[in-house]
């Protein structure tokens, strides 16, 4: 049943805005910045394998074997970029590149900090959710020689929003590892848990006085898939799908136990912070409730999921259902090959029980029921899995979306023993040209309003971030999916930004009265 309540949050509730590295600054080999995979990904020339872009002109004859084509003539009047790259035409949906710089502008907000400060002033945010990027700030990927421009643009954002009394909750990861760390092996290989403590360290000692709320590494199932699958970087395709993946989910994990430890020995009783793993949620339903196969897939869903990285914080080790899904796909495949490893005493102590808070993003649910039709020629995850997931068009239920989030909730409250939650992420993207702004706001109403009745069940919710800030590269889908609530003229090399009058007043309502009446009457 629909809501028509006006909600009224205590004071005590964090609610703000987030973005990230990759999506917003731009400036993608400025001031001593070194590509990551996502430059790799797109346009720095340095990843052969899937993604380049397309000019406008006639790409459809575009072959493997053409020139280099030299971006610098191809974006004319852009003002960042100096590499040139070799565009193939074998691109899955050309459409979906067409027309982006892949992040080497993206919202240019490297150059604009005063600009953005004052639109988070206008909204009345108390907490600006922004991730480090790690090849800005250290560009050799280790510690020795920190790209001192970096350093300074952080703490230039830092310091401005403490000036105006908006909180900063760092991610310390959100996707764009240095380049030269994939090319030896990035989240595949085990040395990178080093790689990343030195960051974290790095980080905590630059920046640790300003900052209380840290997030160290952003969706760590969303990175794997980057090790399987060719929809992330470094889209290494599924060759290793069901291998690599959990290879790199075991040194995620293991990275974020050892920042944590990290911070309590060497940092929390100066800096008095807060650290956690963000992770990716979504509730899974059975198709069929009252079937008891559905509901077994479902549980395997949503182990194989939120599970796989909850659990090992708990108890130091991988939930057995999902362990054993995969035990199970080896001997029907005749595998000998151990695909996930468990962790050694020594790892159990460091991960278990590090965090300070739940955090995690949530847009939808799914339903799930067995997948009785997989092919010889799936790959090993999709085998692993055993489940066929139902709503990914956005074919789901408004009110199931809703009992999702509360599910999860609920499941975090009792699986974790009363822990504090932030919710960093929760969004609705409106697709280019088309105005959702009401079902954008109801949706946000309706996920705020399971919020409000979580908190009157006494779960202790802290925070609460809209994604996003602004309009921003939603990754391979380029510019075309709008989650801001200002928007970003992508046509313009300045990248100008806009209120969106349409749902403007509803967010800034939100923040600076933290009431919210229902969007239609609003
Ligand atoms: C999660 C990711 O953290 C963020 O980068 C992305 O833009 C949103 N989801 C929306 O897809």
């Amino acid at each position: 049943m629909t809501s028509n309540e006006i909600i009224r949050f205590p004071e005590s509730l964090l609610l703000g805005v987030g973005s990230s590295a990759y999506q917003v600054e731009g400036a993608w080999d400025e001031e001593g910045k070194a590509p990551s995979i996502w430059d790799a990904f797109f346009h720095s020339g340095e990843n052969e394998v899937l993604h380049e872009f397309i000019p406008l002109q006639n790409h459809d004859t575009i072959s493997d074997d053409e020139e280099p084509i030299d971006l610098l003539t191809f974006f004319k009047g852009f003002h960042v970029f100096k590499s040139t790259t070799k565009l193939r035409s074998q691109v899955s949906e050309p459409s979906m590149y067409s027309m982006d710089d892949g992040g080497m502008i993206a919202c240019d907000s490297y150059h604009k900090t005063e600009m953005d400060i004052q639109l988070l002033k206008d909204l009345g945010v108390q907490i600006y959710r922004f991730s480090l990027s790690w090849p800005r700030l250290l560009p050799d990927g280790d510690d020795q020689n920190p790209n001192q421009a970096g350093i300074e643009y952080y703490n230039n954002l830092l310091q401005k929003l403490l000036d105006n009394n908006i909180q900063p909750l760092i991610t310390i990861y959100h996707w764009d590892l240095p380049q030269s760390l994939q090319k030896i092996g990035g989240w595949a290989n085990s040395n990178i848990v080093r790689y990343f403590t030195n960051y974290c360290e790095f980080v905590f000692k630059t920046f640790g006085d300003k900052v209380k709320l840290w997030s160290t590494i952003n969706e760590p199932r969303l990175i794997a898939e980057g090790y399987g699958g060719s929809s992330t970087a470094p889209a290494l395709g599924e060759n290793f799908s069901g291998i690599a993946d959990y290879m790199v989910i075991h040194n995620l994990l293991l990275a974020h136990g050892y920042a944590y430890r990290l911070y309590n020995e060497n940092f929390r009783e100066t800096q008095q912070g807060q650290i956690s793993l963000c992770l990716d949620t979504l509730w899974f339903f059975p198709a069929d409730p009252n079937d008891e196969e559905h509901k077994k897939a479902a549980d395997l869903a949503f182990q194989s999921f939120v599970g796989i990285f909850v659990q090992p914080l708990l108890t130091g080790e991988y939930p057995k259902i999902v362990v054993e899904s995969i035990k199970a796909t080896n001997k029907l495949e005749n595998k000998n090959l151990t695909r996930i490893i468990q962790f050694t005493d020594q790892e159990k102590k460091i991960l278990i029980g590090a965090y300070d808070f739940v955090a995690f993003n949530y847009y939808f649910s799914l339903y799930a029921k067995p997948n009785l039709t997989f092919k010889e020629e799936d790959n090993l995850k999709t085998k692993d899995l055993k489940v066929q997931l139902l709503g990914f068009k956005g074919d789901h239920k408004p009110e199931d979306t809703n009992a999702g989030f509360r599910n999860l909730v609920d499941w975090f409250d009792e699986v974790l023993n009363h822990p504090k939650i932030f919710v960093c992420e929760n969004g609705f993207a409106e697709d280019e040209g088309v105005d959702k702004s009401l079902e954008k706001k109801r949706y946000h109403y309706d996920i705020l309003r399971e919020v409000d009745q979580a908190l009157k069940r006494n779960i202790n919710i802290i925070g609460y971030c809209v994604w996003s800030f602004m309009d921003s590269l939603e990754w391979a889908s380029g510019y075309k999916s709008k989650f801001g609530i200002y928007g970003v003229d992508f046509n313009d090399p300045s990248r100008p930004r806009y209120k969106k009058e349409n749902n403007f007043a509803f967010f800034q309502n939100l923040f600076k009265t933290k009431t919210l009446p229902p969007p239609e009457i609003e």
